[in-house]
């Protein structure tokens, strides 16, 4: 009887994962955080909002075909050798903005002191 007991109870637990599941359980999206700090190496560090690249982007692939979404992970690349150092910076950021610039839409900065900040002393 108890066995019983146990074994329904355990039935009943699956069934409610299950429809918990299937009722808006859809796995969520991992945004990553809305507001990054790139290092920069010498130039200083660079911030980037990156919600709200997503909000306008919105195609995640437009950067992350390039690397993972991994925080970091562009200096790992960097010092594996994977990625070439500026390589994100002149085929992502500064390319988009002068782009968009260029066909007359709001665009980001394109001029070093403008995304590279100075650490401060
Ligand atoms: C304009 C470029 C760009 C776009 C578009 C973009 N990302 Fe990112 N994402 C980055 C950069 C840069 C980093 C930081 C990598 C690093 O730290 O080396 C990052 C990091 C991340 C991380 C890990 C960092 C964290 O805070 O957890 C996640 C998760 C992530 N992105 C998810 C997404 C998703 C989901 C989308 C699409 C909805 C997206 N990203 C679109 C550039 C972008
Ligand atoms: C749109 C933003 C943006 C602009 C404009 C920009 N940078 Fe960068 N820069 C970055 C980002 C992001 C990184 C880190 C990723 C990488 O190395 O590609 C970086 C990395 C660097 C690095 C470090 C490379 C390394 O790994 O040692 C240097 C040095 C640098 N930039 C210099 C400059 C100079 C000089 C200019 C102006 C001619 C400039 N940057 C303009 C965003 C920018
Ligand atoms: C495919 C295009 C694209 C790429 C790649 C891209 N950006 Fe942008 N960025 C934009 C656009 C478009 C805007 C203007 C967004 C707006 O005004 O809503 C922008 C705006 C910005 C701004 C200004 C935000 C503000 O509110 O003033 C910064 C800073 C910036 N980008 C940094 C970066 C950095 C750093 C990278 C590389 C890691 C990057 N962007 C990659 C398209 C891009």
């Amino acid at each position: 009887m108890i066995v019983r007991i146990c074994l329904l109870l355990v039935a009943a637990t699956l069934v409610f994962a299950g429809v918990s599941i299937a009722l808006g359980g859809a796995p969520v999206e991992n945004k990553g955080a809305a507001e990054i700090t790139l290092p920069g190496g010498t130039r200083g560090p660079v911030p980037f909002p990156h919600h709200q690249h997503q909000n306008k982007l919105v195609d995640c692939q437009i950067c992350h075909s390039l690397y993972p979404q991994k925080a970091g992970i562009i200096e790992e690349f960097k010092t594996a050798g994977t990625l070439k150092k500026k390589q994100v910076m002149n085929k992502q950021c500064t390319k988009c903005h002068k782009q968009k610039k260029k066909d007359g839409l709001k665009a980001g900065p394109t001029t070093c002191a403008k995304c590279h900040i100075k650490e401060k002393k």
